[in-house]
């Protein structure tokens, strides 16, 4: 089958289209025809051996697909053979077919293309449990959200306004703060121009914050600690800046802080039933227009270097998706 190929750890540059023989297909697990994939950095990452899966080369990358069930192990109920799904793979998604545990494939609505469907597990799977389960934001908290343009702070922008919570937003620049308006968010801090502790004690009557979702780290992290309200939380979600935070303890007790990691990756694996119970609510809230996937670039699967420095140059906002020559065909 046509794929994208590492068949060395030198990063997105060394990947190639080529052919590799399709995945086994093991006990509990469903075959997907892909037409479309979800781009992550994870991928750039796991493409210089520099991620925690490093799978035997050669291999294809690639984390989350969307597209139809082809083949279904006998032990599977609840899907079938035609099903449009969505799924997360452990790597193995930029080709024209993928494996996927039945657990982690899930049918979406007539109403979600493909290319809605391929970039939605992940980032939204990780802001909604991350939210409402692990932060337990309420109405009526101010959640302040860092990297609110890209993947996974786009859609804890919406999934804020969604749970009632006032959203103030930070990015770099006026086009990506547009997108996280357009979103729903409340209100805006530019981090080139403008101080976030101050902005936010400003916009807060002096209080603070109630709640942070931080998945950029570095300066963002260490801003959060100083403009949150006492008993705030703070939920470390990634470190795109790349810097990992040193967390001061002293703040946190002074503070009455509580600082929370989430790695949904895991989290799934550990708990499949909330995960469940994540993507009923999601698509119900889709189906409903709550929600409303954010794609900003699609291309070829033949573009994948293309699609992942899109990612790491920050030109993108909300996803980037990659379709397979069928997907393409269909679109
Ligand atoms: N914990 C989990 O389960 C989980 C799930 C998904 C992703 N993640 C992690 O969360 C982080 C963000 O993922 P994502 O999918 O949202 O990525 P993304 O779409 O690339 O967005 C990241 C955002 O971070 C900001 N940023 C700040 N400094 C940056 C830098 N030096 N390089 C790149 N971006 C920078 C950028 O916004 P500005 O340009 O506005 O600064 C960008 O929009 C990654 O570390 C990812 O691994 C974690």
């Amino acid at each position: 089958m046509r794929a994208v190929v590492c068949s060395k750890f030198e990063g997105p540059d060394a990947l190639q289209i080529g052919d590799l023989p399709a995945p086994d297909m093991p006990a509990g697990y469903v075959r997907i025809a892909v037409r479309a994939a979800g781009v992550n950095f994870a991928d750039t990452l796991m493409a210089a051996g520099k991620y925690q899966v490093k799978p035997q080369l050669p291999f294809a990358p690639g984390l989350e697909v969307a597209g139809f069930i082809t083949e279904i192990s006998s032990d599977v109920n609840g899907l079938a053979v035609g099903d449009r799904v969505m799924a997360c793979v452990d790597y193995g998604g930029f080709a024209e077919e993928a494996v996927a545990r039945a657990s982690d494939t899930y049918v979406i609505p007539d109403s979600m293309t493909f290319v809605e469907a391929a970039g939605f597990p992940i980032v939204y799977g990780t802001s909604h449990i991350g939210l409402k389960h692990k932060l337990n934001l309420q109405a009526g908290e101010t959640l302040l959200v860092h990297g609110a343009a890209g993947g996974v702070g786009l859609t804890a922008v919406e999934i804020g306004k969604a749970l009632g919570a006032k959203v103030i937003a930070t990015a770099g620049g006026a086009e990506k703060l547009a997108v996280a308006e357009r979103y729903g968010a409340d209100a805006l801090i530019d981090y080139r121009t403008e101080d976030i502790r101050e902005r936010v004690k400003a916009l807060t009557d002096g209080r603070g914050a109630d709640a942070v979702y931080d998945p950029v780290g570095g300066s963002a992290f260490d801003a959060s600690l100083r403009a949150t309200v006492q008993l705030g939380r703070i939920l470390v979600v990634g470190f795109a800046s790349g810097t990992v935070p040193q967390i001061p303890a002293n703040i946190l007790l002074v503070k009455n802080l509580t600082i929370i990691g989430y790695y949904w990756g895991a989290h799934r694996i550990l708990d499949p039933a909330l995960v469940n119970e994540s993507f009923a609510e999601l698509l119900a809230w889709f189906e409903a227009g709550k929600i409303k996937p954010h794609v900003s670039h699609v291309f070829a699967m033949d573009e994948i270097g293309e699609a992942m420095s899109t990612i790491l140059q920050r030109k993108s906002t909300g996803k980037v998706v990659v379709l397979t020559e069928s997907g393409a065909q269909e679109a």
